[in-house]
């Protein structure tokens, strides 16, 4: 049987090359967006003119209820076509565009860019595990950023430098089922 993915915010960009990537070595991939229907419709298709399957599934991930949907969308999918809700392969990609300099971010954009980049991977990566098969892997996309902070991207650096904290947990705690992860 096929392994499957789900690829945070593969409508475009660096997903949408991970999510062809993967579907190349015969990896179903769930295409996620958030809200950009064609271009992950687009993703979709050049899956399958490549010979690869994929499906398309929608959720804006600054909210925590869209992401519990976007789970329940993905077990009605994943049951649809294998029988079970199981899954091989997590990688969060998506993220909200950095904000600026510190004198430039509003509190509201602070929440936003923890929402999308370190919530949503953190609950996203929580619903995940129970689905996960052992020997899976878990991919966190994050950025130089995070090591060398940037001022004019303050709210994203930070952001970023919980997700590589994140990785590093998610390998320790991770390890004994052979789930491996990389930043
Ligand atoms: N590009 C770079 O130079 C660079 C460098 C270092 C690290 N990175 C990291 O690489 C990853 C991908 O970057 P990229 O430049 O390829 O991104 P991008 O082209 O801006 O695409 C972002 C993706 O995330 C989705 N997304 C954004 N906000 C969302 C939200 N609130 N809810 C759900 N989905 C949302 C978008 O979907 P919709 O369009 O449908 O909303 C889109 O699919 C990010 O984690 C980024 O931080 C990028």
């Amino acid at each position: 049987m096929s392994k499957i993915a789900l690829v945070t915010g593969s409508s475009r960009g660096i997903g949408r090359a991970i999510a062809i990537r993967l579907a190349k070595d015969d990896i179903v991939v769930a295409v996620h967006y958030g809200s950009n229907k064609a271009a992950a419709e687009e993703t979709v298709k050049m899956i399958e003119d490549g010979g690869g399957q994929a499906f398309a599934l929608r959720a804006d991930l600054s909210s925590v209820s869209a992401i519990h949907s976007l789970f329940d969308e993905l077990d009605v999918e994943l049951k649809r076509r294998t029988g079970e809700t199981r899954f091989d392969i997590l990688v969060n990609n998506a993220a909200a565009p950095g904000f600026g300099r510190i004198e430039m971010t509003s509190p509201e954009d602070f929440d936003r860019q923890f929402a999308v980049d370190v919530r949503a991977p953190f609950l996203v990566t929580q619903l995940a595990l129970e689905r996960l098969r052992d020997d899976g892997r878990i991919i966190n996309i994050s950025s130089g950023l995070a090591v060398r902070p940037s001022p004019q991207a303050a709210a994203y650096s930070m952001a970023k430098a919980a997700i590589n904290a994140f990785t590093v947990l998610l390998a320790m705690q991770l390890g004994p089922r052979r789930i491996t992860g990389e930043l």
